[in-house]
């Protein structure tokens, strides 16, 4: 039976335009309209989530807004031919905890063509540990993978490696068999960056002391980005002749300082990565990967969890760029 109400954070924007956030009741009938109605148990916060919760327009322009791109548990309603009450399912971009309801809220109600059935490998647990953090991360190697580039062809640079997609792009790497250079501000970090599996550790201030030249000694096979800014343009600056770099994120800097010349000296690759509106058919064959061989044994141990209350602290220290692998947000016992 659906409650007639629920616990999830609202922001709010006052006359003079701060953004508030607080733990409330909503009422299942504010949702907006969609085909299935879903019980959340896990969501995750990612740094959407920080910028959403914050009031950052670019992603969310309508409040009262409840954030969350993150949810995973169990349908409640139906009216979809494609699932049924009872199912477990999980869902992970499109325009959930933007403009649309999210899952920083114990019930969402979406359109089924966003719902992917769980994988039976996983559990609703683990598959918000990786929530959209791990599916950008996943999906980002698949585009290298695409792209020619194997364990062979050299060592993969993984940029902001403590945050959630960069820690997860640590792991997945190192699963996948690749040698992993992980570059972040957190010289404390090491030990944790080792646990997941990088081999080397580059510290931010290395590479932004790096020489302003248009083209530096050729290191890495690939990267995998989620800074941008001076320290994707040293990421494309070190890769050696036909490498590829992944972009999808901006907690540097949304500019690129850069010549032509990595592109056209060495035929250096760029491709951006959108975990958002990219088609179902990848949804799918990314949650196939990651509940399959790039499954992680050790996601316990870079996850955090949280619940709705803990998450004002959380986002505050998110958007500072103090985060350290991956908040699970429990809405079973928020
Ligand atoms: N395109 C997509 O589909 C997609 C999907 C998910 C996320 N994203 C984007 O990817 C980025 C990372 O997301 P996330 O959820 O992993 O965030 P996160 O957990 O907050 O991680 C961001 C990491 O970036 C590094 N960083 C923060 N501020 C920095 C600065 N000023 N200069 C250099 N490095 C800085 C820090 O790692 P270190 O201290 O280790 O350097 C931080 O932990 C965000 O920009 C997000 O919007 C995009």
């Amino acid at each position: 039976m659906t409650p007639a109400s629920f616990r999830a954070m609202v922001v709010e924007e006052t006359p003079d335009r701060h953004f508030v956030r607080r733990i409330t009741q909503r009422a299942v009938t504010d949702l907006p309209k969609g085909d299935v109605l879903i019980k959340v148990h896990y969501s995750s916060l990612n740094y959407k989530d920080a910028l959403s919760a914050s009031g950052n327009k670019g992603v969310t322009r309508r409040y009262p807004h409840t954030p969350g791109v993150d949810a995973a548990g169990v349908v409640a309603e139906s009216e979809s031919g494609a699932f049924k009450v009872g199912d477990s399912v999980l869902v992970t971009g499109h325009d959930m905890g933007m403009n649309t309801s999210g899952g920083f809220g114990q019930f969402i109600r979406v359109p089924s063509q966003w719902v992917v059935p769980l994988p039976g490998t996983l559990t609703l647990r683990e598959s918000m540990m990786l929530g959209t953090a791990g599916f950008t991360a996943a999906l980002s190697l698949m585009r290298l993978e695409e792209a020619g580039v194997t364990p062979a062809s050299g060592a993969i640079l993984v940029t902001g490696a403590t945050g959630g997609v960069g820690s997860l792009a640590v792991a997945i790497l190192a699963r996948a068999g690749y040698s992993v250079t992980a570059a972040s501000g957190k010289p404390k970090a090491k030990e944790f960056l080792s646990e997941l599996g990088a081999n080397e550790f580059l510290d931010r201030q290395t590479i932004l002391g790096a020489p302003d030249k248009a083209l530096l000694t050729g290191r890495f096979a690939g990267a995998i980005d989620t800074v941008g800014g001076d320290i994707l343009s040293y990421a494309l600056r070190s890769t050696h002749y036909g490498g590829v770099v992944t972009c999808c994120g901006n907690a540097a800097s949304p500019d690129l300082r850069l010549t032509v010349y990595p592109f056209i000296l060495r035929g250096v690759r760029l491709i951006g990565i959108d975990s958002a509106e990219c088609p179902m058919a990848v949804h799918h064959a990314i949650w196939e990967r990651l509940a399959g061989p790039w499954k992680l044994p050790g996601l316990e141990k870079m996850t955090t969890e949280i619940r709705l209350v803990d998450l004002e602290d959380r986002i505050t220290a998110m958007l500072a760029g103090g985060v350290t692998g991956r908040y699970l947000l429990n809405l079973k016992e928020s």
